[in-house]
């Protein structure tokens, strides 16, 4: 079994859960620069959509900023979503040579879509072609001559949590299996269920693989505490929205002053690393740093009708200076 970068990686392994619009390339940077997890992965991205616009040799399709990434996010993982074996190998093989520690299969996505196509979420509804598909990213990987670890991401199961799903991951010796707490049915609603995580962890890592739980986690320590017992580690996703700092191990908690500068620098980043890209994205970001002490919401409201750095740098300081 090839487990790459991750068998370096001390336990419990603490990482930023891809999310598709948010972990974009000026987010991971700051979510690494004041988190410091322990591994990264990108949003993911189309395997059909890759192979199709490096055919057309299309260099500034937006799809390469999905995967462009800052030296100092290493060690990370680029993760893959679809549900043609062909097209899976053809992407691994683009991927594999851009410099990712690791390429990851999204086996977890619940877009009605994509499931329906057999991608994401999906590929827990056949078992063949998860099997094809891990087998076609492993062939990618292999014949442009790397030896990068091929891992899964996916859910506890379809409609209920599925004993036979995590066999069958157990059976494909992955390096890493990481699983997010609720069924495809559930998508968000209700609570990521963690006992049924240790269970799937039990089987899982009988093949030698690590087991990465992933779920509604508000801090590092509340993972340690309550629910690392048989399981490797944690990706923490929405809790990371403009609080990158919920990914450091010690549960430190920034002052207002840093939460706000912050914000401005990860305006600034995204201005720089994403020309061109609509400020409206930025927006999002910016309005969870401003949460949690008095006068959040009055910011919220101000914060939320910027476009540009600059305008965030004005509102950031007037505010930090009627605060003193
Ligand atoms: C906006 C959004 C986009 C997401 N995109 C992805 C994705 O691209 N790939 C993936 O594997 N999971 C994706 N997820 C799922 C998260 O990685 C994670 O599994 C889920 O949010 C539960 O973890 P959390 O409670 O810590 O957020 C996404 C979640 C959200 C909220």
């Amino acid at each position: 079994m090839n487990k790459g970068f991750w068998e370096k990686l001390q336990i419990p392994i603490v990482g930023l859960s891809p999310m598709d619009g948010v972990t974009d390339a000026p987010m991971r940077f700051i979510a690494k620069k004041y988190g410091q997890p322990d591994v990264i992965y990108t949003e993911f991205v189309s395997t059909d959509g890759l192979w199709r616009i490096e055919k057309r040799g299309e260099k500034t399709h937006k799809i390469w900023n999905e995967l462009k990434f800052d030296e100092s996010e290493h060690p990370i993982v680029a993760q893959l979503f679809g549900s043609d074996p062909d097209s899976f190998y053809e992407a691994t093989k683009i991927v594999a040579k851009m410099g990712f520690e690791g390429i990851d299969i999204n086996m977890g996505c619940p877009s009605p879509g994509l499931e329906k196509r057999g991608g994401g979420a999906g590929l827990m509804r056949d078992k063949g072609l998860a099997h094809r598909v891990i087998e076609a990213a492993r062939k990618g990987v292999e014949d442009v001559g790397l030896q990068l670890p091929v891992s899964v991401k996916t859910r506890i199961g379809s409609s209920r949590p599925d004993k036979e799903w995590w066999k069958a991951l157990a059976d494909e010796e992955l390096p890493v299996v990481a699983m997010h707490g609720r069924t495809f049915k559930q998508l968000y609603s209700g609570e990521a269920n963690w006992e049924v995580l240790r269970e799937a962890a039990e089987i899982i890592k009988e093949s030698g693989a690590l087991f990465l739980g992933n779920g509604d986690i508000t801090s590092v320590p509340e993972f340690i505490e309550n629910y690392s017992a048989g399981i490797d580690g944690v990706l923490i996703g929405r809790k990371a929205i403009g609080n990158p700092w919920v990914l450091r191990k010690d549960g430190y908690e920034p002052s207002v002053e840093e939460k706000l500068k912050v914000a401005l620098e990860h305006a600034r980043v995204f201005e720089m690393s994403l020309p061109g890209n609509k400020f409206e994205i930025m927006r999002k970001h910016l309005t969870w740093y401003a949460h949690g002490f008095d006068g959040a919401g009055g910011l919220r409201r101000q914060l939320v009708q910027t476009n540009s750095a600059d305008e965030v740098e004005k509102i950031v300081y007037d505010f930090l200076d009627e605060n003193k």
